[in-house]
């Protein structure tokens, strides 16, 4: 695993953005694993400053988002297919017909979430997934427990995550508490991962991550030890505990 420390959050996010250009220029209809939350939103806006002033171009490219929050219509605010055009997808030359975020409205979730990890499939695999990381360890929303999903699933969200979430919401109850969530082998078949974290709230997530070589469900960001590529991209605040 490689491990990059850099001083602050901006300087992350040019150098995530960059590597995911180079990724694009080199094979222009990339499959790109898509996350949202605070994390990759600086990433987003480098990636949308290199589509107007070089021309980086996504027409081919095709995305797959983590996760979506059930219940959630398209057009509400706190929806991650709301949060995906807001920050990145209005901003560039994407063709929608493109961008897989699941259904979160979907009346038969079952099939939903079935008929992703199928298109997931089909489409040969992810190229690059980006990841950001809970508080508590979770990729996507695989939250600690004692068991896993293996594929996309529908999951219930842990007190942490619906706390940390709430920030976006007008209050607490107003967090879903359910979500459409990858599975970790549905992260772990993509062919690189790229780990962005920031901030001391990631610290102890990370120590716990970087600096035990084993696998455990109680923190499931442990999982990424079992993938041969994968790039963890980390701020001095975030990377605090372990030096
Ligand atoms: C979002 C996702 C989550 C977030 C994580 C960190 O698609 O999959 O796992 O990456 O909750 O969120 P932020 O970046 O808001 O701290």
């Amino acid at each position: 695993m490689k491990v990059i420390v850099r001083e602050n959050y901006d300087e992350i996010s040019k150098l995530c953005a960059q590597i995911i250009a180079s990724k694009v220029k080199e094979k222009p209809d990339l499959i790109l694993g898509l996350a949202t939350g605070s994390t990759p939103i600086g990433t987003y806006k480098e990636l949308v400053k290199m589509h107007k002033e070089e021309k980086l171009d996504f027409s081919q490219i095709k995305t797959f988002n983590l996760d979506e929050y059930v219940g959630m219509n398209k057009d509400n605010p706190n929806s991650y297919y709301y949060f995906m055009m807001e920050n990145l997808f209005k901003w560039i030359n994407i063709d929608l017909k493109n961008v897989n975020i699941p259904d979160g409205k979907a009346l038969d979730l079952t099939k939903e979430v079935e008929e992703y990890e199928n298109k997931l499939e089909k489409s040969g695999g992810v190229d690059v997934q980006l990841l950001g990381i809970g508080g508590n360890g979770h990729i996507a929303f695989n939250e600690p427990g004692q068991y896993l999903n293996a594929k996309t699933s529908v999951v219930e969200l842990t007190e942490d995550t619906i706390t940390a979430n709430s920030r976006f919401f007008n209050s607490l109850e107003d967090v879903p508490r359910k979500a459409i969530s990858m599975g970790i082998g549905s992260i772990l078949r993509s062919k690189e991962i790229i780990l962005l974290a920031s901030g001391k709230s990631k610290s102890k997530a990370l120590f716990e991550f970087l600096t035990k070589d084993r696998v455990t469900t109680y923190l499931p960001v442990s999982f990424l030890h079992l993938h041969s590529n994968v790039t963890v991209i980390c701020d001095k605040d975030a990377y605090s505990l372990v030096e």
